[in-house]
């Protein structure tokens, strides 16, 4: 067994050099080093990270991957990658990695290469994508599909609802995709306002098959498409499909499991993007698009799994994670994709790292002394600029930055890509150098007014650039945070693949629920604020 973290030596070595940077802004160290911003850069597979702007020195960088090396960060992505069972307290493998394989490679689970089944289900989806983009597929009154609607929550939606975004350009516009996930009524009603049942196509999606908000939408969509269309049960078959683990629950729903695409426990639903759970992105970018975004993810994984730790972007991006979270105590992390198609990156991020590393025991159960999973939350900029910027330029708080920019913009229109990428460089600049109360003086600024004006500076970003957003690029950037989601759980000995956390919110609310609907006053057994809540409910629902 390897020490506790804070008895690493490097953990120890780390705490020393942090001492030693507070008299190091990234003033001095730009000034000290003129190379500075070209050296602390590196490039895989053409995504480029600018990682100079983080308050390091070249030996904290040799301090970060020897951590990495103490705590086996090397052995652990070797078993990750080779399907051993590295989410232990549910006894999976965790094998995103096997989703984005190619045909030639084995990876064994419990005694079965897993990958001819990967492939298989691509196929299965590839055929019925074609059918429904090709108008092939008909609906019960023989009309073609004009609308997929995906119901699912968190992993089944938040990677589907991104990746349709992120890849709009991509997507076929005679196909309108639609996203319904909370179990609010107003979200299902929302979305089939104005919608044709005739030519509407649902995806259920849903690992489980179980999970309340899911299967809720999914029985009021099951109710509103046969009440529209006659009453017929059999008008379910074609417009309904599923994508879960799970058969059994899918059959006894009603769904012909022909009509299902399978994935497995070996997938983790905030790693499922490019499972079966991506249907509705193959639906809308086709499949051709889809295996270029696979093979983004590939390459990365390749990347991540062989590149010495000095030069693995995600290596680097999750030991820098932990450096501001743990040394400089920053509390979150800012993600701001300069790219409105990327409008929903940040939040996809927020459930791939915050139910990943939200943990506060070690894997043997032990509470930790050093802070995991910072929080992340995003908005593209430029409009972030103008609503929660100031706080990161001038508030009390550290919040390390992640910019994400493109050379190209996939819609080009007259200046503005050259004015968003203006925009992007000027941030990352101004919060690391700031604006001293010497040079606001001399601008002449009013003395009362210098303090207001002064921009200390010394905050950190990287800043990652690609090409453009193409499909290969998003599944390239995916599986960069994937990666450095998983180094930053190996270094804090957290299992990074379980959610427990989750579970009792649920089962309180599975018990509440019959407290709200019976029709005689239940008896009441919480808190006194809880009881008096569910009460107050009852009383104000009765009145229309
Ligand atoms: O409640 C959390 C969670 O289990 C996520 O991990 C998962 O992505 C989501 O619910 C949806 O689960 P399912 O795909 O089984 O419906």
């Amino acid at each position: 067994m390897t020490k506790p973290l804070t008895q690493l030596p490097a953990w120890k070595a780390l705490a020393a050099n942090h001492k030693q940077m507070q008299k190091l802004p990234l003033r001095k160290l730009f000034a000290d080093d003129p190379k500075r911003g070209e050296r602390l850069t590196v490039e895989a597979s053409g995504i480029y990270l600018d990682y100079s702007k983080n308050r390091i020195t070249d030996h904290t960088l040799e301090l970060l991957a020897q951590l990495a090396r103490e705590s086996n960060l090397g052995v652990r992505i070797a078993a990750m990658f080779r399907g051993e069972k590295i989410n232990l307290t549910e006894n999976r493998a965790v094998l995103h990695v096997a989703l984005r394989a190619p045909k030639t490679e084995t990876i064994i689970v419990d005694g079965e290469n897993v990958v001819p089944r990967v492939h298989a289900v691509l196929e299965k989806m590839a055929v019925f994508s074609n059918q429904v983009r090709d108008g092939k597929w008909k609906g019960y009154t023989g009309k073609r599909i004009r609308t997929v609607i995906n119901i699912g929550i968190g992993g089944s939606d938040l990677g589907p609802v991104m990746a349709y975004e992120a890849l709009k350009h991509y997507s076929d516009r005679e196909i309108t995709f639609l996203f319904v996930s909370n179990v609010d009524g107003i979200d299902f009603a929302e979305a089939t306002h104005d919608l044709d049942p005739a030519e509407t196509l649902f995806i259920v999606s849903s690992k489980t098959f179980t999970t309340l908000e899911t299967m809720t939408n999914a029985q009021s969509a099951r109710d509103w498409l046969v009440k529209r269309l006659g009453g017929d049960r059999k008008a379910i078959a074609s417009h309904f499909v599923a994508v879960s683990t799970n058969t059994e629950r899918v059959t006894a729903f009603g769904i012909d499991p022909a009509n299902m695409f399978g994935f497995w426990d070996w997938v983790g639903g905030r790693y499922s993007m490019d499972s079966a759970i991506g249907l509705s992105t193959m639906l809308a970018i086709g499949p051709d698009h889809f295996h270029a975004m696979l093979k983004g993810f590939r390459e990365m994984d390749e990347h991540f799994l062989h590149a010495p730790f000095e030069i693995n972007m995600p290596v680097l991006m999750g030991l820098l994670a932990v450096w501001n979270n743990d040394f400089l105590g920053a509390q979150t992390v800012a993600v701001l994709p300069y790219e409105q198609y990327l409008k929903r990156f940040p939040a996809y991020l927020q459930q791939l790292t915050m139910e990943s590393n939200g943990k506060h025991v070690t894997f043997d159960g032990r509470e930790v002394d050093y802070q995991t999973g910072p929080v992340y939350w995003g908005e593209p900029g430029t409009n972030g600029q103008h609503s929660f910027y100031q706080l990161i330029h001038q508030g009390t708080r550290l919040i390390p930055c992640d910019f994400i920019a493109f050379a190209h913009s996939l819609t080009p229109l007259g200046r503005h890509h050259d004015i968003l990428l203006a925009n992007v460089f000027a941030q990352a600049e101004a919060l690391a150098f700031g604006k001293t109360p010497k040079e606001v003086e001399a601008e002449g600024t009013p003395k009362t007014l210098v303090p207001h004006c002064v921009f200390e500076g010394n905050r950190p970003s990287n800043v990652i650039m690609a090409d453009r957003l193409t499909p290969e690029v998003l599944g390239k950037l995916v599986a960069l945070y994937e990666h450095s989601v998983f180094t930053q759980g190996v270094i804090w000995n957290i299992d990074s693949f379980d959610q427990w956390g989750v579970e009792l919110g649920k089962v309180l609310a599975q018990k509440i629920v019959p407290e709200l609907e019976s029709a005689a006053p239940p008896k009441l057994t919480h808190d006194s604020s809880t009881n008096t809540l569910i009460r107050r409910y009852r009383r104000m629902k009765k009145d229309k």
